[in-house]
């Protein structure tokens, strides 16, 4: 019984730890890129959303576009993203 106690404490640590792992490699991949600029990280970033999840697309109002990489629109949604994450 104590022993199964014991385990789960074992356990939450082991979250808290792979929690933090996870932590640190999101904020040290966002620092190695972050400088390439809110232009071609915007683009990058929506470009690999809407290829992976076509139907995210359907979300925007501006989905009708003719040119949506260099739509204002999107550029607008982005560099408000970007700047989040910074
Ligand atoms: C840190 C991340 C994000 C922030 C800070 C953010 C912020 C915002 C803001 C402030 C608006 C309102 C724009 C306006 O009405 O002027 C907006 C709209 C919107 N966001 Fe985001 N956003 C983020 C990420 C995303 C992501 C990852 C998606 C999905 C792929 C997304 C989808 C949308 C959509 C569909 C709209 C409505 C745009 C429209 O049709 O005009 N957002 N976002």
């Amino acid at each position: 019984m104590i022993g199964d106690h014991y385990e789960s404490f074992l356990n939450i640590d082991k979250c808290i730890q792979l929690m933090d792992d996870k932590r640190f490699q999101v904020v040290s991949s966002w620092e190695q890129i972050k400088n390439y600029g809110v232009d071609p990280l915007g683009r990058l970033l929506f470009k690999n959303i809407f290829t992976i999840a076509p139907e995210a697309l359907e979300l925007f109002s501006f989905k009708e576009v003719s040119d949506l990489e260099s739509s204002p629109e999107l550029k607008a949604h982005y560099t408000r993203v970007i700047e989040s994450l910074n």
